[in-house]
């Protein structure tokens, strides 16, 4: 039987940290499930496609390449046909690139199902968009991260100057790229991003990372008693 954390929110509300943190401390298996999306997008890209124009290549792409999840103590490292791609997938243009991948029905099926089968038999948290209402409706426990896009903007920028990424995007820059992956992220025709029924929902604008981590924690602890 698998225990399932299934956490949605919008780009930038601190879902892969909180994810992160969590899976360490109570020992769950952290499944970031936007970058299975941002592989298919790297292995595009590799072809030269820059838009989702060409599905049917796309989807043969998303059928054919090898994705792997694995983990190095409290890090995650992502594996594109054994190529370490973990660094890669972060770049604009396979954040771009993804979000268009990601719009094509067939290719989220697959996705749905390798995520399904990722978590089989495990105690799971796994995080992106449509894990509360497509991949796991029936999750243990659904939470949905929000702040204000400003907000994530900050937060994404901030995250950039650190790690040294995309420096060349000034805030106004990030701020519409984000506006832009919502706009995209809600509107699309499958698996939307939208609050699930019975999930809990956590402002997380005016919060630290430790006061949201404590609030999924003890929503988690609470459902797994
Ligand atoms: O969470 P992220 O920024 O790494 O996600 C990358 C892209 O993949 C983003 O455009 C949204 C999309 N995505 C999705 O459609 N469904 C998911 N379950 C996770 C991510």
């Amino acid at each position: 039987m698998s225990f399932v954390v299934a956490i949605d929110g919008p780009a930038g509300t601190g879902k892969g940290t909180i994810t992160k943190l969590i899976a360490q401390e109570l020992g769950l298996v952290n499944i970031d499930t936007g970058a299975m999306y941002r592989c298919i997008a790297l292995a595009c890209l590799a072809k030269g496609m820059t838009t989702n124009e060409e599905k049917e290549r796309i989807i043969e792409i998303a059928n054919k390449v090898n994705i792997q999840i694995q983990h190095n103590g409290a890090e995650q490292e992502i594996f594109l046909d054994d190529k370490n791609v973990s660094e890669e997938i972060r770049s604009q243009e396979a954040t771009m690139m993804a979000s268009q991948v990601s719009a094509i029905p067939a290719v989220r099926e697959i996705m749905v199902n390798l995520q399904r089968k990722m978590a089989e038999g495990k105690e799971v948290i796994m995080e992106g968009r449509d894990i509360t209402t497509v991949v796991f409706p029936n999750a243990q426990v659904k939470i949905y991260l929000d702040a204000t896009a400003e907000e994530r903007a900050n937060r994404r920028y901030k995250e950039y100057q650190e790690k040294g990424v995309n420096l060349e995007m000034t805030y106004e820059e990030v701020l519409k790229t984000i506006e832009k992956r919502d706009y995209d992220d809600s509107h699309r025709a499958v698996g939307a991003l939208k609050i699930a029924e019975e999930a809990a929902v956590i402002d997380t604008t005016k919060m630290t990372i430790k006061e949201v981590k404590e609030k999924v924690k003890e929503i988690i602890l609470e459902r797994r008693k």
